[in-house]
């Protein structure tokens, strides 16, 4: 099993080495806990870039007050079979520590406005955590490309933000969501549910899939289709509702009518039991040509 490196000074050398033979980087952030949705993420890294990296590092700042910070999954050797398996070519799992050397209040960066919405509004400073860790991780491995994956869209859209307005020299990449044949969202918090959640969990994509639908067939009005979106999910007992949003997909400000101008998003977050989870599907207007 591939032997993880948590040395800030040793990632950087191996990194200088792999440049020095003319090799491209790639970085796939993750929390450890992998799955298939990571391993997508980690396939593509491999097709873009020479030198694929996997970081593993439960983030304290992102996690509220409450929250899940002390049982998040950390199954390390099973993240490193997978890692192996997949062609890795090196996980960096830093300790807190080599992360946060003057502590975890020492030195942020925040993405103001986009940060604040959705996700950001039911956990207050989640975004200013991520913001803060990603631009590390970037700064200790200095990657040419990273890569994200479209289930936290939102996440995606602050990092890019942070990316452009600090003019960090790394590309980016998303990778639409890996779903299960019932449709429900990969994610490490899946494993929170117990069967009847799990199958309940479903209506996620459900009511993505109508909102979808609705779309192709001509609906233009958003709030017709958070509409749709709030009635599939309440039609769940155990399924409660935290948000449905129809929003522009670059900005997240929601949307009045679906164009063709603007790119739109169906946002959802729920609580199922004690789990939170999220789910989002692009809305496109252009019909199917078939
Ligand atoms: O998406 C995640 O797993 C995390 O938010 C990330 C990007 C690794 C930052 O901790």
């Amino acid at each position: 099993v591939t032997e993880p490196v948590e040395s800030a000074a040793r990632v950087r050398s191996i990194v200088r080495e792999a440049r020095e033979r003319g090799q491209r980087v790639g970085l796939v952030p993750t929390m450890g806990a992998l799955h298939a949705g990571h391993v997508e993420l980690i396939k593509q890294c491999r097709a873009q870039t020479d030198f694929v990296i996997v970081s593993i590092f439960v983030n304290p700042t992102q996690f509220g007050l409450g929250e899940d910070f002390g049982r998040y999954p950390r199954p390390l050797e099973h993240d490193l079979r997978q890692c192996e398996s997949a062609g890795v070519d090196l996980v960096f799992a830093p300790s807190v520590p080599t992360v946060y050397p003057h502590g975890s209040s020492s030195t942020f960066v925040e993405v103001p406005g986009l940060s604040d919405v959705l996700e950001g509004a039911s956990r207050p400073g989640h975004f200013r955590g991520v913001t803060t860790v990603v631009l590390k991780l970037f700064e200790l491995v200095r990657p040419d490309l990273a890569i994200f994956g479209q289930k936290d869209f939102q996440q995606q859209a602050v990092i890019r933000r942070m990316v452009e307005d600090l003019h960090v020299p790394v590309e980016l990449a998303v990778v639409p969501t890996v779903r299960g044949p019932d449709g429900l969202a990969l994610s490490s918090r899946n494993r929170y549910l117990n069967p009847e959640e799990r199958q309940a969990a479903t209506v996620l994509f459900r009511a993505l899939s109508r909102a979808m639908q609705a779309v192709a067939a001509g609906e233009r009005q958003a709030e017709q289709v958070r509409q749709i979106l709030r009635e599939t999910l309440e039609s769940e007992p155990l399924v409660k509702l935290n948000y449905a949003e129809v929003a522009d997909a670059e900005t997240l400000e929601p949307l009045g009518n679906l164009s063709k101008e603007r790119a739109a998003v169906a946002l959802l977050a729920a609580r199922i039991g004690t789990t939170r989870l999220i789910d989002n599907a692009l809305l496109s207007v252009v019909r199917c040509p078939l």
